[in-house]
C-alpha cells in the first residue's frame, strides 16, 4: 500500500514540457472527435487533423494520448517533431513500433513472397527496396504490410511548420489517400507557426485539414482532478483550497502541473494542505512560469515590442487598438508591425478584430511587475 501510494506521488504531477500526464484532463471532446474521424473512410477530412495551440497548452501531451488511443483502435503509430530528418523518422518510427505484430517473420528470411513485396522480413525493407525507394513508397509498402494484419497508419507531427519536409509528407499523404491507402495523420503547432506564406503547397495541406485549437481547460475540472489526485495519495484539502488552487491554474495546463506537484512538494506526508502552504505553492509555481515560459518568449523581444506590451498590460490585459494608439501618442512606435509580430510570437492574441488580449495567463500581471 505505502509503495502505490510512493508512486502515485511521484507520477500524479510531473511539470515537465512534453511529457505525457498521469491524465490528460479537459478535452474529451477533441480526442473523441479524432478517434471518431479515424472510423471515416480514408481521405476523409477529420482523418488529417491540425491541433493549435500557444505553448504550454498541451500540444505534445495530447499527441502522445492520441498516439496511445490510435494504437488500441489498431494503429500504429509514428510521431516525430517536424524538422528536416522528418520522412526518414517517420519510415524508421513505423518499423520500429510495427516490428512486435511482425515477429512471426523473422524466421521466414528466405520467403520470396515477402521478397517480392519489397521486405526481407518483418517491417525490414529489402536491399533494392531500401535503395531505390523514397519515403512515398515506403510508405506505401509499410500500409500494405500493415493492412495485411487489418492495421492502418497513423502519423503524429509535432512543432508543425512550413519546411521543405513538410511539403514530401503533405504530398506524400496526398497520394496515398489517392491509392486507398488507410493513413491518417495529425499535427500540432503554435497558432502562428503555419502562418508563413512562402510554402503554400504546405499551406494549402494544412488549410485543408480539420483545424482544432487548444485553449484553456476548465477549471471545474481541474479541481475535480486535484480533489481525486489529493485523495489517492491521503492529502487532505478542504473545499476552500481545491477552488484556490483550481483557480491559481486558469486553466492552463501546465501551471496545472505545477501547482499540483508543488502542492505534493509542501504538504507533509498524508498532511493538509493550508492557505500558508498555498502560499508557497503559488510563489514557485510562478517561478517556474516565469523560467520555462515568459522569460523565454519575452527575451528575444524588441524593446518597441516591449514597449506596446507595457502598454496592453496596462489597459489590464485587454487592449483595442484605438486604445493603444492614443495610450502611445503618436511618437510612440506604430502599432501594426508590432501588433503582428507578437501575434506570431504566441505572446498576444487578437480574439476579437481590434481588441488585444495576453496568450497566456499571468503574462500581464508579470509585465506590470517586473516592468520589462
Ligand atoms: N489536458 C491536460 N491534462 C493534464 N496535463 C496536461 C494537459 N495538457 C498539458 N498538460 C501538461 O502541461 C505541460 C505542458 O504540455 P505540453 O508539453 O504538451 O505543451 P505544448 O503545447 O506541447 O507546449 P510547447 O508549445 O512548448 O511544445 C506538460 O507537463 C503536460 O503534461
Ligand atoms: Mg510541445
Amino acid at each position: 500500500m505505502k509503495k502505490n501510494i510512493q508512486e502515485n506521488i511521484q507520477n500524479l504531477f510531473q511539470p515537465t514540457f512534453g511529457n505525457r500526464p498521469e491524465q490528460y484532463i479537459g478535452r474529451d471532446g477533441v480526442i473523441q472527435q479524432f478517434m471518431l474521424g479515424l472510423n471515416e473512410p480514408i481521405g476523409s477530412r477529420d482523418r488529417c487533423t491540425l491541433f493549435l495551440g500557444q505553448r504550454g497548452m498541451g500540444k505534445t501531451a495530447l499527441l502522445l494520448e492520441l498516439g496511445d488511443r490510435a494504437q488500441r483502435a489498431g494503429y500504429v503509430v509514428a510521431r516525430v517533431t517536424a524538422h528536416e530528418g522528418m520522412p526518414k523518422a517517420i519510415i524508421e518510427q513505423f518499423q520500429l513500433n510495427g516490428s512486435k505484430y511482425f515477429d512471426d517473420e523473422k524466421r521466414k528470411l528466405t520467403d520470396v513472397t515477402s521478397r517480392v513485396l519489397g521486405f526481407s522480413f518483418g517491417l525490414t525493407f529489402s536491399e533494392s527496396a531500401e535503395r531505390q525507394f523514397g519515403f512515398r513508397s515506403k510508405m506505401s509498402l509499410l500500409c500494405d504490410k500493415l493492412a495485411d494484419k487489418g492495421m492502418g497508419a497513423l502519423i503524429l507531427i509535432d512543432e508543425v511548420c512550413t519546411s521543405a519536409a513538410m511539403r514530401e509528407v503533405a504530398a506524400a499523404y496526398q497520394e496515398l489517400v489517392g491509392d486507398r491507402k488507410n493513413v491518417a495523420i495529425a499535427m500540432a503547432g503554435l497558432p502562428y507557426a503555419v502562418s508563413n506564406l512562402l510554402n503554400d503547397k504546405v499551406l494549402t495541406f494544412l488549410n485543408r485539414a480539420t483545424k482544432v485549437e487548444l485553449g484553456l481547460i476548465s477549471t471545474n475540472l481541474i479541481r475535480a482532478y486535484y480533489e481525486k489526485s489529493f485523495k489517492s495519495i491521503k492529502i487532505e484539502a478542504s473545499d476552500n483550497i481545491l477552488d484556490r488552487a483550481a483557480l491559481a491554474s486558469r486553466g492552463f495546463p501546465y501551471l496545472m502541473q505545477l501547482i499540483g506537484y508543488y502542492v505534493i512538494q509542501y504538504t507533509p506526508e498524508r498532511g493538509v494542505v493550508t492557505d500558508a502552504i498555498m502560499d508557497k505553492v503559488e510563489k514557485a509555481a510562478m517561478g517556474d512560469m516565469e523560467d520555462n515560459v515568459f522569460k523565454p518568449i519575452l527575451n528575444p523581444l524588441s524593446d518597441n515590442d516591449k514597449i506596446l506590451l507595457m502598454a496592453i498590460a496596462r489597459c489590464g490585459g485587454t487592449a483595442t487598438t484605438a486604445k493603444l494608439q492614443a495610450m502611445l501618442g503618436r511618437k510612440g512606435p506604430a502599432i501594426q508591425p508590432y501588433r503582428k509580430r507578437l501575434i506570431e510570437a504566441g505572446v498576444i492574441e487578437s480574439p476579437r478584430r481590434g481588441e488585444l488580449v495576453f496568450a497566456m495567463p499571468y503574462l500581464s500581471e508579470y509585465l506590470l511587475e517586473h516592468e520589462i
